[in-house]
Order: C-alpha cells, then structure tokens, then sequence
C-alpha cells in the first residue's frame, strides 16, 4: 500500500535537496561496472523529479557531481558526463510537458564545452516554465561557492559598488549560486553515508537531514514519501523556544 495518503499536503517542504549516493556501490554489489549504477540512477531522477511535482514541491535539488568528483577515475567521470548530456537531452520535452524548469548551479566552466551546451539550452529551453525548479548542482562543492561569494563581494567592495558595513546576510545570499531560492527544508542522502560532503554548507543550517541505507539506484517515490513523512513529524524550532 502506498505511504501518499499519509502525508499531510499542507505541509508539503518548499524545498527538497538530496544527495544523491550509492550507484557504485548498487552496481558493484551486482558484479557491474560502477557507470552501470549510475545508468539505472538515472530512472530515480525520472521517479522522484515526477514525485516531487505531483507533491507541488516548489524546489528538488540534486548534487549529481562534486567539485571532489573531478578526481575519480577519467573513464568514470567521461563516461558521466556523457550519460549528463545524453540524460538531459532526452528529458527536456517530458520536464516542458510538466511544466518543470531547469537551473544548474556550481563550477560550470569546468565542464566539457558539449554538456556546457546541453546545459545551456536545458536553460533555455524550460526558462518559461513555473512548475518545479530542478537544480542541479554539477561540479559543485559549498566551499567553491563561498569562495567565489568571497571573491564577487570583494571585487564589488573594490569597485565601490557595495560598501563592507552594506554586508549583511541578505546581501552574501545573494552572491550565493542559490540567491534566487529559498533555503531546503529537508536534504535527503541515500547509501547510508552520514555526512554532507560539501553539499549547500550554508544553505543547511536549518534543513531536517533525513539519512536512509537503500541506494540511489533503488531509490523511488514510495521513499521518498517516506521521507516527507518523517519530516512533518519533527518539531523545528529554529532556535526558538516552542509557546
Ligand atoms: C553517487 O554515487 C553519484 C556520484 C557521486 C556521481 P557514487 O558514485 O558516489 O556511488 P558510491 O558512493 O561509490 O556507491
Ligand atoms: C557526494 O557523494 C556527491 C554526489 C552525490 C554527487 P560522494 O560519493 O562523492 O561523497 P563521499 O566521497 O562519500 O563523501
Ligand atoms: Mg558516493
């Protein structure tokens, strides 16, 4: 039986980020090659980009590859940026038949100038939807991109155009690869792996972390459902004191 009718829709999070771990491992522990597991991850992203939209989350986004990921085996990260490009291609008609925008955050100049391409008119292409934002963060790390705040601000405070006592959190927000959203409500990571791994450092201060073992291959919307449920039964507080 389905865990939908369990969720309370009223309290739907605004804004879901998962990290999205495990094809490797799924693949290994099949006797495949590691790009075999991030194949079948692929139909998740279909699963749960669909699940999410028919929940009216507002923001999915999804750490598909670390600026640390560079450092995998070359075969690896070719053969990803490959199914990338491939992936997003195909998608675009089905994410502008549900009304789904795309945006893509981290250090896009390091990719290869073909998914530069392909991501570019992903851009394009959705920009005048307004269902679903799908983010997806591609050679991103947390601490590229407050470095490259850092970096911003400080060219700005030199050319005059902002002044140091001007700073304040809205301001570094919006120097931020994700001033246009808000902050997650819920990070979700798949694989067991209890950790960020440089994933929104700054935009998570607040998020409820929800850790499950089963792999991003297996992962679907029954999952995330689960997860959504677990969610609405914390208490935030914020730092406050309940009344
Ligand atoms: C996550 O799966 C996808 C990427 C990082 C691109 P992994 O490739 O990290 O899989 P495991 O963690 O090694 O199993
Ligand atoms: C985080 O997973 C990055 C993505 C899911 C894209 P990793 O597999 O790279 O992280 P670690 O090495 O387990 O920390
Ligand atoms: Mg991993």
């Amino acid at each position: 039986m389905s865990l939908k009718p369990q969720i309370d829709n009223s309290r739907i999070p605004q804004h879901i980020a998962i990290i999205m771990d495990g094809n490797g491992r799924w693949a290994q522990e099949q006797g495949q090659d590691r790009l075999f597991g991030h194949f079948h991850g692929v139909q998740s992203v279909r699963d749960i980009v669909e699940g999410c939209a028919e929940l009216g989350v507002r923001y999915l986004t999804l750490y598909a590859f670390s600026t640390e990921n560079w450092d995998r085996p070359q075969k690896e990260v070719t053969g990803l940026m490959e199914l990338l490009v491939e992936t997003i291609r195909k998608e675009v008609p089905i994410l502008n038949q549900n009304n789904i925008r795309m945006h893509f955050i981290g250090e896009l100049s390091l990719m290869p100038p073909s998914a530069q391409q392909a991501l570019q008119e992903a851009r394009d292409l959705t920009a005048g939807n307004s269902g679903l934002n799908l983010i997806m963060a591609l050679s991103y790390s947390s601490r590229w991109e407050l470095m490259d705040a850092v970096k911003r601000i400080a060219t700005d405070v030199e050319s005059g155009i902002l002044s140091p006592q001007q700073i304040s959190q809205d301001i570094l927000q919006q120097y931020l690869s994700t001033s246009e959203f808000p902050d997650p409500e819920l990070m979700i990571r798949t694989s067991g792996e209890y950790r960020i791994s440089n994933f929104l450092l700054y935009q998570l201060a607040y998020a409820e972390l929800y850790f499950t073992q089963t792999r991003w291959p297996d992962f679907r919307k029954e999952n995330l459902y689960e997860a959504i449920i677990d969610f609405q039964k914390r208490d935030r507080r914020f730092g406050k004191v309940k009344v």
